[in-house]
């Protein structure tokens, strides 16, 4: 039988410090009503001073391998997703495992809001290239990328953390089933942040233009979204040799309420049958997932032999989906 992933655990970190949208009709010129209308965002949580993306990753980490009955010796490799890394250079995953006191090797992934899901499926099959136990983390602090003046974006995002242990599944129908990956070329305008990297190094004009903050065509990454988490979670399933209605639980990735309806209408999924976290917590980007998928496993909505379908989607654009028969104790 081949080596299969299952999720043996989940755990994750918020921010204490709730953005509220009544606090951000008195930042920016906006409403309460307009925002949950269009997106059904209440509440965000904002990292403190204090917090970072490694910080959040590590507390959520530090959470999964104690659920998994597990040490920081038991993991064999560390990948953290994330669009908000802890400095450039080294990567956020070094952060991480010094923070965790793990052995391993680690690395990042970046793809946008979709990162958790790619995380999760190079994690297993690293799992099953020769692995015991995988840590895979999704952590990130939007609030340090997002202006806090534009009323475009500022809405929408909040920071958090989610990890997942990774571990050979017992039986050969448990665990990763099925899983897809896109990428829509020539999008890469329509959600970025310009400033910062090898293309354009921050310099004082940088700042001075905001090119360090997260910029967005909302309309047009709408449109996307929809359309990519339709087809790749379709894609998936029929990879999978399965139907919507085989599916216990529809994890999609956390932007927008009605981008989650929409999907999920048009998947023919039944919004009791969607998890759903993005008015508590708005786009947490690649931790939106796993935060969704521990609070679902947690409060015993997701159960064990359950089929788990999750979608993510993002900058790039990117998209990722990925089928689990959950075995989580
Ligand atoms: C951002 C988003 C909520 C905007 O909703 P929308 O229905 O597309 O609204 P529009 O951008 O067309 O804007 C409509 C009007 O509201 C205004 N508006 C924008 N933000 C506003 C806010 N926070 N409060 C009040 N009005 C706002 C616009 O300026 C525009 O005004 P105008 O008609 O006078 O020009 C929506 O496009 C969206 O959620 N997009 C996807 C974003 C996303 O998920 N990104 C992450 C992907 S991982």
């Amino acid at each position: 039988m081949p080596i299969r992933a299952s999720i043996r655990s989940t755990g994750i970190a918020l921010p204490e410090q709730r953005l509220t949208n009544a606090e951000l009709e008195r930042r920016v010129d906006t409403s309460d009503t307009w925002i949950m209308e269009r997106t059904g965002i209440r509440e965000r949580r904002i990292a403190n001073d204090d917090d970072t993306t490694a910080s959040l990753a590590i507390a959520a980490g530090a959470d999964a391998i104690k659920r998994a009955g597990l040490t920081p010796d038991d993991i064999d490799l560390l990948v953290v997703a994330t669009a908000t890394p802890e400095q450039p250079l080294p990567h956020t995953g070094a952060f991480v495992g010094d923070g965790l006191g793990l052995r391993c090797g680690s690395f990042d992934l970046a793809a946008g809001c979709a990162g958790f899901v790619y995380a999760l499926i190079t994690g297993a099959a690293l799992l099953a290239a020769g692995n015991d136990h995988v840590l895979v983390i999704g952590a990130e602090t939007m609030s340090r990328v997002v202006d806090p003046n534009d009323r475009g974006t500022c809405i929408l995002f909040g920071d958090g953390a989610g990890a997942v242990v990774l571990g050979a599944s017992t039986t050969d129908d448990d665990g990763l089933l099925a899983w897809d990956l896109g990428f829509e070329p020539s999008t890469i305008g329509l959600l970025e942040v310009p400033a910062g990297g090898s293309r354009l190094p921050s310099t004082r004009e940088t700042l001075d233009a905001g090119s360090q903050y997260l910029r967005m065509a909302g309309t047009e990454v709408f449109r996307r979204a929809v359309r990519a988490v339709v087809d790749s979670a379709a894609a998936t399933l029929d990879r999978a040799g399965l139907s919507v209605d085989d599916i216990a639980w529809f994890v999609p990735h956390q932007a927008n309420l009605r981008i989650i309806e929409a999907a999920g209408q048009r998947l023919g999924i039944a919004p009791e049958r969607t998890v759903v976290n993005v008015d508590r917590y708005g786009n947490t980007s690649a931790a939106s997932i796993p935060l969704a998928l521990h609070e679902a496993s947690a409060d015993g909505r997701i159960q064990p032999g359950e089929l788990v379908l999750l979608s993510g989607f993002g900058a790039g654009m990117t998209w990722a989906s990925a089928l689990l028969r959950w075995d989580a104790a």
